[in-house]
């Protein structure tokens, strides 16, 4: 019996600000990514996003290249700033038709749209009461999803409130190296809370108007213990809290894991009452018709003593020893994922699933023929579609896979170096060549998911010389 049911979503994804570029179009207003990569050496090279891969324009162009790779879902992000350019109140209709076409054309392509809501581009105005950390962000954040739903409801299937939580909290309010680059522990965890009971509000007021499924997108990291001793695993449990069940007990249970919270209130000098008020988790819970999982690697954790950069007794140590991995080092670990999506089902039964990221860095670029023989993007590829239909034989209820992502595109702080695209961008021109490795996924696609050559793991690599 084939692993991958008829229907998977196999797609690629991308989030507004990372492609769109044009800042100004149609009445977009400020978002805060605009002002952070004004700030002077807040992004590797100085670059901005202010042209990115030129997908405002060039939305078409990427659309057929969805259609060429055999495509059938495509996840990408509203930029919220172009709905609702003051941040409250008024909505800008050319931002909504803007989506509204892609949606409808992506509908007519037999394509099926993955909206994201908030893939981190708030608008600037918000930060005047503090962005994620001020309460307000989450009445802001439910106009924004009205607004959007009311339009396009009828037409989404799919949509994703919040993409990464952790990350927004851990990036943009605790070490400040994402928007809106503040530093403060507290502001982090409270941000953190606001972006959840945001989901939850905003998933509630959307059901009039759609009757899509509502998500939001984690990036979970399996955490392991770097040695066997007790001290180690306590770290790897601590970090697992920390990381992965902050976020999924709250939205897939029925609150905040005692555990973590008690770490946290220790590190932010004080009970959390006044944040996570009564009745916000009842608000959060319940509210995911499906778990979105962004997946890129695992922590080795090892138990360290907290200091002042290091509010939790754990630290990541790394593994040791040979261990592929990406031009930016980060370990390739497949097993890694099977083992995290059998484990989530088995502790969050009853919620489908979709990878709604999963990708690489590799920084291959066009030969001398003028295509991109990205190998390693391949074979990376290969070895996580293996590892889900190991996930699927063991009964996860998988329902689709995305490829972070469509196109090489603006990696946030990291700026245009990392390329994660199955198609590569020259950002001088904004031509786009498809990368071999798409070209290999559009074949497993169309065989179902099945990956010729059995034997697609990392660690086989050289008997993978001819997948062509
Ligand atoms: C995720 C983000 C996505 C991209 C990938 C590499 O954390 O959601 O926008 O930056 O990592």
């Amino acid at each position: 019996m084939p692993s991958f049911p008829a229907d998977f979503l196999w797609g690629a994804a991308t989030s507004a600000y990372q492609i769109e570029g044009s800042p100004d179009a149609d009445g977009r207003g400020r978002s805060i990514w605009d002002t952070f990569t004004e700030r002077p050496g807040a992004i590797e090279s100085g670059g901005d996003a202010r042209i990115a891969c030129d997908s405002y324009h060039r939305w078409q162009e990427d659309l057929d290249i969805l259609s060429e790779v055999g495509m059938k879902a495509y996840r990408f992000s509203l930029a919220w700033s172009r709905i609702m350019p003051d941040g409250r109140g008024r909505v800008n209709p050319r931002g909504l038709d803007h989506y509204e076409r892609l949606i409808d054309e992506l509908r007519r392509r037999d394509i099926a749209p993955i909206v994201t809501l908030n893939h981190w581009d708030m608008p600037e105005a918000l930060m005047a009461d503090g962005g994620w950390i001020g309460r307000s962000s989450v009445d802001a954040f439910v106009e924004y999803a009205v607004a959007a739903s009311e339009r396009l409801g009828d037409r989404v299937d799919w949509w994703i409130t919040q993409n990464e939580p952790w990350i927004i909290q851990l990036l943009g309010y605790q070490l400040g190296l994402h928007a809106p680059g503040i530093r403060d522990l507290r502001g982090a965890v409270t941000a953190g809370h606001h972006v959840l009971l945001a989901h939850g509000r905003a998933a509630d007021a959307m059901r009039p108007f759609t009757r899509g499924r509502i998500g939001v997108a984690l990036n979970l990291l399996p955490c392991v213990p770097a040695t066997d001793s007790q001290e180690d695993a306590d770290a790897a449990w601590g970090s697992d809290g920390y990381v992965n069940r902050w976020f999924l007990d709250p939205l897939l249970r029925n609150g905040y894991p005692d555990d973590m919270r008690a770490h946290w209130e220790r590190a932010t000098g004080g009970p959390l009452d006044d944040v996570i008020r009564p009745g916000d988790e009842a608000a959060i819970s319940g509210r995911s018709d499906f778990l979105g999982i962004n997946f890129y690697t695992h922590r080795v954790m090892a138990a360290a003593a907290p200091g002042p950069d290091r509010p939790f007794p754990w630290q990541v140590v790394g593994s040791t020893g040979e261990v592929e991995r990406t031009d930016e080092g980060t370990e390739i670990v497949p097993d890694a994922f099977r083992d995290l999506l059998i484990r989530v089902h088995r502790d969050y039964p009853g919620v489908p699933l979709i990878v709604t990221e999963n990708g690489a860095i590799f920084g291959d670029s066009p030969t001398h023929d003028g295509e991109v023989h990205d190998v390693r993007r391949t074979r990376y590829l290969r070895s996580h579609v293996a590892a889900m239909a190991e996930a699927l034989d063991a009964g996860v209820p998988l329902r689709g896979y995305m490829h972070w992502s469509l196109l090489d595109n603006f990696e946030w702080a990291l700026g245009y170096r990392p390329r994660f695209g199955l198609v590569y961008v020259d950002f001088r021109t904004g031509e786009r060549i498809i990368k071999d490795s798409a070209r290999d996924y559009a074949r497993i696609v169309r065989d179902g998911g099945i990956v010729a050559g059995a034997d697609v793991r990392a660690s086989q690599v050289d008997s993978l010389g001819a997948f062509g």
